[in-house]
C-alpha cells in the first residue's frame, strides 16, 4: 500500500518536473537481496556527467519514495550503497519484477534523475509441502497406471529457484510422474505401474523429493503412507487336502475324530473360515459332527464296524467373501471286539431215538461273528460229559454227533450247552442251549416188582374175591411201557388154572374163582405173563404162589376111645398101680392145620375126682394119686378135646376106666366082671342117677339140634336164593361127595367127604373110610374111621402100640 501511494506521489512529483521544465533522466542499477548493508548498488557519476566536485557542489542528494529509505548515496564518491539488508520476499512478496525507486537530486540547476534499482532474487528459500505425511488408502489390485496426484510443494523463490523437480524414492510399485504447467510450476503424481497385494505388504513408505533449481539446491521431503486396502483374493486354504485318521469303533459321542485347519491370507471378515460338510450323505453326518468354527470333526452317533470300516468326509472351508476350499477327511475304523459269536441253528433232530448208533448227526450248527480279524475268530465247544460232541466242519459248521449209545430210560432229555468264543481281547463267548429229546424204542421188557408172588387167601372165601396184585413196571414210554397181564395155561389139581383164578389184563388183580377148602388143597402156583404193546412187545412172566389158609372150622376129632356110642371100651387100671400111672392116651385129630389144629385135654368130669388127670398136650390119661379100696371098680371119665383156633371148637371124649387087682392079663381081668359087678353094685343108685341125667340133658342136647337145624334150614334157603354160588353144586361136586387131601393127618390117609346136599344134615361131615388094609364094618354107617399101624401120632409110647392094637382088633 505504501507502495501504491509512493507510485503516486512520484507521479505528482513528475508532473510537478514537467511544469517546473526540469527534465529527467532514468538509471536502472539492480542489486541482490541479502547483501550487507553498505554494499554497493552502482556509482551515479558517470551516468549523471558530473565530477566529484560538481556533485558535491550541486548538493547532490538521494530521495527515495516512500518512508523507508533502502539507499544512500556517498557524494564524496558518487556510490549508491545499501543501506539496510533487503528480502525480496519480504518486500515484493509474488511480485516480480521488484523494483524499488528513487531520485537524484541536484540543485543549480535543478536536476531529478530517476533512479531505478530491480532487487534479484537469490535462492534463499527451501521448497516446502503442507505435511509432513501423505496418507493414502488404496485397495489392493487396483490396475496398474492409476494415478494420486500429489500436493506441490511450495517455494517462496522465484523462478529458477522455484521448485524444479520431484523423486520418489525407489520402490516397486510405483513412479513418480512430474509435469510442467503454464505457470512455471510443476507437480507431480503417483502412477500404480505394479499392482499392490495387502497379503504382501500392508504398508507402503514412500519419500517424496522435491528439489527447487536454485544454486545450492534446495529440497525438501514429504512422506507417503500408502495402506493396502484388503479384497477377498485369497480362497482359505487348508493344512492338508487329505486326512488320514482312524478311530476305535464305538467311540465315545463327542470324542474328537480329527481337526481340520485351513487358512485364509485375507483380513477380517474375508479371512473368516467356516467349515462344512460338503456332499456328505445324512447318515454320516448324524455318525460325525463338524464344529463349523473350529474344524473339529467329533463323534456324533455310534460308530459301528460292523457297518462302515471307513468314511471319506469332504469338509468344505469358506471364507466371509464366499471363496471356499475342500478337503478330505479319510476316516479307518478299528475292529472292537463288540460282538459276541452268533450260534445259529441251522437243523436239529428232536426227538432222537434212543438207538441211534454214534456218530449219528443230532443238530447242524453255524457259529457267526460281526467283528473281523481275531475278534471274529471263533471257537465252539459243549460239555464234556455229554455222549455229544461237536465236530468241527468247514465255514464254521459244526456238527453235533451221538459219541456213545443213548438210554431213554436213564436219561430221556438233554439240554446241550454251545459255548462259542471269540479271540477278541477280552473274549466273548455266547451259549446257546439245544433241547434234545431221546424218544422211546421198546428196549425194555416189564419187570414186575417181585421175583415170585406169595399170596394168602383164607378157605372158604367167597369165588370172584380178591386175591392179590401183581404188578411189572416197564421204564419205557408210552405204548411200549402199556402193560397187560395174562394168565398162562397150566393145571392146578388136574383142572385148568383159569378154574381157580383170573387176572385183570389192566390192573393185574388177580381173583378166586371159587370158593377153596384148605383142607383141600393147601396152595397152588400160576405164571403170570406181562406183555408190553411196544412193538415188538417185550414179555416177563412170574410165578404167583396163592397159599390157602387154613381156617378154624373142623372140631377135634376123637380117635381113641372110639365115641361110637355103643360099647365104650374100658381101660383096665390094677388097683396097686402107684401115682403117675399111665392108664390111657386119648387120641384127637383135627382135620385144621396149625393153631387150628392144637390139641388141648381138659378133664371135664370124672367119677372119683382127684384119681385121674389128663395131660393137657398130650391125653395122657395118669393116676394122680394111689388107688385105695373104696374106689368104686367103675370110672367114668369125661374129657373135652379143643383146640387153639379162634373161636376154638371142642369135643369131648367118654373114658371108662376099670380098676382091676392084678394086672397080668387084662382080658382075664374083664372076664372076672362078675366079681366087680359086686362093687358095681353099690354104685348102682348112683348110675342110674348119672343115666337119668344123661338123658334129661341127651333129650335137652336133642331138641337144641333139632330147633338149631330147622333155623339153618331156613337160613340157608334164604342164602341160597340170594347166591347160587356160595354153595358150589357144580359138575366139580357130585351130589354127595368130593375127593380131597387128607387134614391134619398125613396124606397117607385118605377121606372121603360125603355131603348131603339139601339134606338136614348138610352141615356135617362125615369121614367114611377110603382105606383098603382096614374093612371094619361100621356101627354107624355115618362115620368110619380108621387108623395105620404106623401112624405118628401113635406109635411111639408102647402103651398106645397096646391101645392101637386094641382098636385094630
Ligand atoms: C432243559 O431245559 C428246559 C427248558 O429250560 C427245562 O424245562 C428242562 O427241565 C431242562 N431239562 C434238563 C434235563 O435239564
Amino acid at each position: 500500500m505504501e507502495l501504491h501511494h509512493n507510485n503516486r506521489q512520484v507521479c505528482y512529483f513528475f508532473l510537478y518536473l514537467c511544469i517546473c521544465g526540469a527534465i529527467c533522466e532514468t538509471f536502472h542499477y539492480s542489486v541482490l537481496e541479502e547483501k550487507k548493508s553498505g554494499s554497493l548498488v552502482a556509482n551515479v557519476l558517470k551516468d549523471l556527467k558530473v565530477d566529484v566536485k560538481e556533485l558535491s557542489a550541486r548538493r547532490a542528494r538521494l530521495v527515495s519514495e516512500g518512508t523507508k529509505q533502502y539507499f544512500q548515496l556517498d557524494p564524496q564518491s558518487g556510490d549508491v550503497l545499501l543501506k539496510d539488508r533487503i528480502d525480496r520476499e519480504a518486500l515484493c512478496g509474488q511480485k516480480d519484477p521488484c523494483i524499488l525507486f528513487s531520485e537524484i537530486v541536484l540543485e543549480n540547476p535543478l536536476q531529478v534523475h530517476r533512479i531505478e534499482v530491480e532487487i534479484e532474487d537469490m535462492n534463499d528459500n527451501f521448497p516446502q509441502f503442507s505435511k509432513k505425511e501423505f496418507l493414502f488408502e488404496i485397495p489392493e489390485h487396483m490396475p496398474t497406471n492409476t494415478r494420486f496426484p500429489l500436493e506441490k510443494a511450495k517455494d517462496a523463490d522465484r523462478g529458477e529457484n522455484a521448485v524444479q523437480n520431484y523423486t520418489l524414492s525407489p520402490n516397486d510399485h510405483f513412479r513418480l510422474d512430474v509435469q510442467s504447467h503454464s505457470d512455471g510450476t510443476k507437480s507431480a503424481q503417483l502412477v500404480l505401474e505394479k499392482q499392490l497385494d495387502r497379503e504382501e505388504e500392508t504398508r507402503l513408505f514412500l519419500t517424496l523429493l522435491a528439489v527447487d533449481g536454485g544454486s545450492p539446491k534446495r529440497t525438501s521431503t514429504a512422506k507417503i503412507i500408502i495402506d493396502v486396502l484388503d479384497s477377498n483374493d485369497n480362497v482359505p486354504q487348508f493344512d492338508k487336502t487329505v486326512y488320514k485318521v482312524k478311530i476305535m469303533e464305538n467311540s465315545q459321542p463327542g470324542s474328537l475324530v480329527a481337526k481340520v485347519e485351513a487358512h485364509d491370507r485375507d483380513l477380517g471378515s474375508n479371512a473368516e473360515i467356516t467349515y462344512s460338510f460338503s456332499q456328505v450323505p445324512d447318515d454320516v453326518q448324524r455318525i460325525f459332527k463338524l464344529n463349523k468354527h473350529t474344524g473339529e470333526l467329533t463323534v456324533g452317533e455310534n460308530i459301528d464296524y460292523e457297518i462302515n470300516q471307513n468314511y471319506a468326509i469332504d469338509i468344505k472351508a469358506t471364507d466371509g467373501g464366499g471363496l471356499s476350499a475342500y478337503c478330505k477327511v479319510i476316516v479307518e475304523v478299528e475292529d472292537r471286539n463288540d460282538n459276541a459269536p452268533d450260534v445259529t441253528l441251522t437243523s436239529l433232530t428232536s426227538p432222537l431215538p434212543e438207538d441211534s448208533p454214534t456218530d449219528t448227526v443230532v443238530a447242524l450248527l453255524r457259529v457267526t461273528d460281526r467283528d473281523s480279524g481275531d475278534n471274529g475268530r471263533t471257537a465252539c465247544t459243549t460239555e464234556a460229559y455229554l455222549p455229544f460232541m461237536l465236530k468241527a466242519s468247514v465255514n464254521n459248521y459244526y456238527q453235533l454227533v451221538t459219541q456213545q449209545l443213548l438210554d431213554r430210560e436213564s436219561i430221556s432229555e438233554y439240554n446241550i450247552t454251545i459255548t462259542a468264543t471269540d479271540r477278541g481281547s477280552p473274549r466273548l463267548t455266547s451259549t446257546r442251549i439245544i433241547n434234545v429229546q431221546i424218544s422211546d424204542v421198546n428196549d425194555n421188557a416189564p419187570v414186575f416188582e417181585k421175583s415170585t408172588y406169595k399170596m394168602q387167601l383164607w378157605e372158604n372165601n367167597i369165588p370172584g374175591l380178591l386175591i392179590g396184585l401183581v404188578q411189572a413196571k416197564d421204564p419205557d414210554t408210552e405204548q411200549n411201557a402199556k402193560v397187560t397181564y395174562l394168565l398162562l395155561p397150566g393145571k392146578v389139581n388136574n383142572q385148568p388154572v383159569s378154574s381157580y383164578v383170573s387176572i385183570n389184563s389192566e390192573t393185574g388183580n388177580l381173583y378166586a374163582i371159587q370158593s377153596l377148602d384148605y383142607e383141600q388143597i393147601k396152595d397152588f402156583q400160576v405164571t403170570v405173563r406181562a406183555v408190553d404193546s411196544g412193538s415188538p412187545p417185550l414179555s416177563s412172566q412170574v410165578m404167583v404162589q396163592v397159599v390157602i389158609v387154613d381156617e378154624n372150622d373142623n372140631a377135634p376129632f376123637i380117635l381113641y376111645p372110639l365115641q361110637n356110642g355103643t360099647s365104650p371100651s374100658n381101660d383096665l387100671v390094677p388097683r396097686r398101680a402107684e401115682a403117675g400111672y399111665l392108664v390111657t392116651k386119648v387120641v384127637a385129630v383135627d382135620r385144621d392145620s396149625g393153631q387150628n389144629s392144637w390139641l388141648s385135654y381138659e378133664l371135664l368130669k370124672a367119677t372119683e375126682p382127684g384119681l385121674f388127670s389128663v395131660g393137657a398136650q398130650n391125653g395122657e390119661v395118669k393116676t394122680m394119686r394111689p388107688i385105695n379100696k373104696r374106689d368104686t371098680f367103675k370110672q367114668k371119665l369125661i374129657i373135652g378135646v379143643s383146640d387153639n383156633g379162634h373161636p376154638p371148637q371142642s369135643t369131648s371124649a367118654t373114658l371108662s376106666i376099670l380098676l382091676v387087682d392084678g394086672f397080668s392079663d387084662p382080658y382075664m381081668k374083664i372076664v372076672d366082671i362078675p366079681k366087680e359087678e359086686v362093687v358095681e353094685e353099690e354104685d348102682r343108685t348112683l348110675t342110674m342117677y348119672l343115666v337119668i341125667c344123661l338123658a334129661v340133658i341127651s333129650f335137652i342136647f336133642l331138641v337144641s339140634v333139632l330147633v338149631f337145624i330147622a333155623i339153618k334150614i331156613q337160613k340157608r334157603r334164604r342164602f341160597i336164593e340170594s347166591s347160587a354160588l356160595n354153595f358150589p353144586v357144580g359138575p366139580n361136586f357130585p351130589e354127595n361127595c368130593g375127593n380131597a387131601d387128607a387134614g391134619s393127618l398125613s396124606r397117607a390117609y385118605n377121606y372121603e367127604v360125603c355131603l348131603a346136599g339139601g339134606s338136614l344134615n348138610s352141615e356135617f361131615r362125615f369121614l367114611r373110610p377110603f382105606f383098603p388094609v382096614f374093612s371094619v364094618e361100621p356101627a354107624q354107617s355115618q362115620e368110619v374111621q380108621r387108623i395105620s399101624s404106623g401112624s405118628h401120632d401113635l406109635s411111639s409110647h408102647p402103651a398106645e402100640s397096646q391101645l392101637v392094637s386094641q382098636v385094630t382088633v
